[in-house]
C-alpha cells in the first residue's frame, strides 16, 4: 500500500506539516510505503488553465498522488477555510488523480478546531471524486506542541493519529485490496 500526503502550508515549522511528518513515521512503522509534498519545501506555481508545461515539483506531486492507494491532506485554518497554497496545488489535480481514493484531511488552528477548513476541503475531495475517509483531525489551540522527536506532545491527539490512519488504512484495503495488507 502507498500513501502521499500533502502538507497545504508554505510556512517554516508549520504545525500542520509537522503533524503530516508524524503521520509519515507511524505509516512507515506500519510498513506502508509514503511520500511526503510539503509546499514550504517544493512550492508550486500558481495554477494556470492556460500553462502547457508542468514543472518539476507540480509533475513530481500528480504522480505520487496519482500512484497512491489513500492521501492525507493537511492544511492551516485560514480564515475559515484551506490555505492558498493547497487549494492551488488541488487545482492542479482532479478526478485523474483522486477517483476512488479514500482521503483523510486533517487541520491546525489557532482556534480549539479547524473544522471550516474540513468541512470545505471534504467538499473539495468529493468534487475530485475522492472518497472522504469518516474520520477527520483538527489540531487547535494548546494541543499544537510537539515533542523534540516530533510526536504531538499531547496523547490524545497522538491516539487520534492512530484511530484516523485505522479508519484511513481499512478504508483503503477494502476499496483498493490490489494494494496488499499492511502489517500494524
Ligand atoms: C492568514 C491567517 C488566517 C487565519 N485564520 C484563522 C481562522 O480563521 N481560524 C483559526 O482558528 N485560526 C486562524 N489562523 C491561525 C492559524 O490557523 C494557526 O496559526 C495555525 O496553527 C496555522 O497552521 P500552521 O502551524 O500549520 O501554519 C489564521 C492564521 C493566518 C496566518
Amino acid at each position: 500500500m502507498k500513501i502521499a500526503l500533502i502538507a497545504g502550508s508554505n510556512r517554516r515549522n508549520a504545525t500542520s506539516t509537522k503533524l503530516l511528518q508524524y503521520m509519515e513515521g507511524v505509516l512507515r512503522g506500519r510498513g506502508i510505503a509514503t511520500t511526503l509534498i510539503d509546499l514550504f519545501e517544493t512550492p508550486l506555481p500558481m495554477y494556470s488553465p492556460d500553462a502547457e508545461v508542468l514543472d518539476g515539483h507540480t509533475s513530481a506531486m500528480k504522480r505520487a498522488v496519482a500512484e497512491a492507494d489513500a492521501v492525507i491532506l493537511g492544511t492551516p485554518e485560514y480564515h475559515g477555510s484551506i490555505s492558498g497554497a493547497l487549494k492551488n496545488a488541488l487545482d492542479f489535480m482532479g478526478a485523474g488523480e483522486f477517483s476512488g481514493k479514500p482521503v483523510l484531511s486533517v487541520s491546525s488552528s489557532g482556534g480549539a478546531v479547524g473544522v471550516s477548513s474540513l468541512t470545505q476541503l471534504q467538499a473539495m475531495v468529493r468534487n475530485m471524486h475522492g472518497i472522504n475517509s469518516p474520520e477527520w483531525l483538527s489540531l487547535g489551540g494548546d494541543a499544537r506542541q510537539f515533542e523534540t522527536d516530533g510526536a504531538p506532545a499531547d496523547a490524545a491527539i497522538r491516539q487520534r493519529v492512530e484511530r484516523t490512519l485505522d479508519s484511513l488504512v481499512g478504508l483503503a484495503a477494502l476499496l483498493r485490496p490490489h494494494a496488499g495488507a499492511v502489517s500494524k
